[in-house]
């Protein structure tokens, strides 16, 4: 495949990065994930204004305008003939001594590494858009600015291939203190009763998912559904009449069992599969 690396398209057994940058070293690095139906991106513009934001709240520049990235994350697209799939993009902080304390990136002479590459994934047929999600909950011990869509996603590694040995699809993330649920190991989080769609509030735990905001705007659009923010722990999640996660590549998949235990009659419900149709027509 064929990688971005600062502003070149190397051939990917090529693109290299220094051991000192502070992505490697610390998790100094912000990614995006884009998803790519029919060779076009999904979202472009809110995906965009987050990667600016998350930089902006670890105090790093944009490298390039919104613009710049939308057309390059494209170039990605053709050069790897990405019919379905993602584009993923990582900016670090660059390569320098290993130090806690960072200068600025002009004083310590670092530069920004950007990456881009693509992913060819079966998005629209997916097996797990039929039979719905089988989720384990585990303890959140990720730490505690997930508002921010850093590379520190070493929680949510070890606790997802913890679950997946165990024959889990995935993960959802219970807060120690509340009891509450926050997210998936990279997806948000979604249960219906009745006509109402709920979705845990945004703070520090929770990403502010591209998907997610997408799905309440058509939800509070749709004729007879209704869209609430509220958290809800493990058994109101078990007792819901359905359940589903968004995501850049998920879009919306039913969650059909927590824990072994199933949610509605472990089949995904009509008003995931309703909004999974209009998420992804509204898109195309
Ligand atoms: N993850 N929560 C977390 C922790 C995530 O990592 C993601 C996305 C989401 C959903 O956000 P969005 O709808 O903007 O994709 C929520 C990407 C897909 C990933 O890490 O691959």
């Amino acid at each position: 495949s064929t990688v971005y690396l600062n502003g070149e398209f190397v051939p990917s057994d090529q693109a290299k990065v220094s051991v000192f940058d502070r992505g490697f070293l610390f998790g100094d690095a912000i990614y995006e994930v884009v998803s790519v139906i029919h060779g076009g991106i999904f979202d472009e513009v809110p995906h965009m204004e987050r990667l600016e934001r998350s930089l902006a709240k670890v105090g790093m520049p944009m490298p390039m305008s919104q613009e710049q990235f939308v057309h390059t994350i494209l170039e990605v697209v053709d050069r790897n003939e990405l019919d379905e799939g993602v584009v993923y993009m990582q900016i670090t902080r660059g390569a320098g001594d290993r130090t806690f304390t960072y200068n600025s990136l002009v004083d310590a002479g670092m530069t920004q590494n950007i990456v881009m590459f693509a992913q060819h994934l079966n998005l629209l047929n997916a097996p797990a858009i039929e039979s719905g999600l089988s989720i384990k909950t585990v303890p959140d011990i990720r730490w505690r600015r997930c508002d921010i869509k850093t590379v520190q996603l070493l929680g949510a590694s070890l606790s997802k291939t913890a679950a997946a040995r165990e024959g889990y699809n995935g993960i959802w993330f219970v807060d120690p203190d509340t009891h509450m649920i926050t997210e998936g190991d990279s997806n948000n989080t979604f249960i219906v009763q009745g006509n109402t769609v709920i979705s845990p509030g945004l703070h520090r735990n929770v990403l502010p998912g591209i998907t997610r905001n997408v799905v309440k705007e058509i939800v509070e659009a749709a004729e007879g559904l209704e869209f609430e923010e509220a958290d809800f722990g493990v058994d109101a999640a078990l007792a819901a009449d359905e359940a589903f996660a968004t995501s850049a590549g998920l879009f919306v998949t039913g969650v059909t069992s927590l824990d072994g235990r199933p949610i509605s009659g472990s089949k995904v419900g009509p008003i995931t599969k309703r909004l999974r149709k209009l998420y992804i027509e509204r898109a195309l």
